[in-house]
């Protein structure tokens, strides 16, 4: 897909520099991860509840999805709730969880009809079980759609992904299903919650924070990354595009001289 020409001050880990390119169709990522984070600041910033940055998030993630469609990302994961995020305010983490049930039940249509599938990535354990129950019935309505994956982090961590993973080989193993010769980077991905995730190209963070906070660790070993300052629900589509823009003129090597 084309990428219209664009020329403005851009701000990538804190260095500005001026673009203008046009985007081919193969230097559109095909999987791009994105932290979500900054809506507490913005809520904050206004002197509001940091709940109400949330409910700002919502519509940014819609916009983002119809504008990763338009781009031709074939899969995106978002990061809704991690694994460390239950050490919140016993309020937030109340909010939270009805919010992202919420979205899920609103959203669940819009999707389907975008032609999204819609895939829960994270741990059981702790959730709310009708968030469970809403993540099952959106996949299940979507789940014939081809033109985007959309990946929802809901109780996921990078660390806790690994070691499950550790531990149900070591199941295999026990019971004899697996010689521990067999385990290498391709079997052990097998074992990750959704052995079919593609390698991340393009992980991206909002908010101006340098870190993964444990976001996708295994899938991201090779992604390029690019954090934007907009607070997450200052975020619109132009800055996604930007992020493309900036991750086609990187030289990925993957080791290579
Ligand atoms: C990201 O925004 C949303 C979640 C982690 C659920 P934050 O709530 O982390 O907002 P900040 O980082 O405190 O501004
Ligand atoms: C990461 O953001 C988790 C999500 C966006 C869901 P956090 O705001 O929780 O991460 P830290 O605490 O800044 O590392
Ligand atoms: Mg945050």
């Amino acid at each position: 897909m084309a990428f219209r020409e664009e020329s403005q001050e851009f701000t990538d880990g804190g260095a500005s520099r001026s673009l203008s390119s046009k985007v081919s169709n193969s230097q559109i990522p095909h999987h791009v991860a994105i932290v979500m984070d900054g809506n507490g600041r913005w809520a904050k910033k206004r002197g509001l509840p940091r709940t109400k940055g949330h409910e700002a998030g919502e519509r940014v993630l819609f916009e983002i999805v119809e504008a990763a469609l338009h781009l031709g990302i074939k899969e995106l994961s978002v990061f809704a709730f991690s694994t460390e995020n239950w050490r919140r305010s016993p309020d937030e983490v109340k909010f939270l969880m009805g919010f992202n049930r919420e979205v899920l039940r609103r959203r669940r249509d819009q999707m389907n009809e975008l032609g999204v599938r819609l895939r829960w990535i994270g741990r059981p354990q702790r959730l709310w079980k009708s968030v469970i129950e809403e993540l099952e019935e959106a996949q299940r309505v979507t789940r014939k759609n081809s033109k985007l994956i959309l990946n929802m982090c809901i109780n996921y961590g990078g660390r806790a992904e690994i070691a499950d993973a550790a531990a149900r080989i070591a199941t295999d193993v026990a019971k004899r299903r697996l010689k521990p010769s067999q385990i290498n980077e391709r079997s052990f991905a097998k074992y990750l919650e959704e052995p079919k995730m593609s390698d991340v190209d393009l992980f991206i963070r909002t908010s101006g924070e340098h870190r993964t906070s444990n976001f996708l660790i295994w899938q991201s070993a090779y992604a390029e990354f690019v954090f934007v300052d907009e607070l997450w629900p200052d975020v619109t589509p132009e800055t996604l595009r930007r992020a493309v823009d900036i991750y086609s003129k990187r030289e990925r090597r993957f080791g290579k001289a």
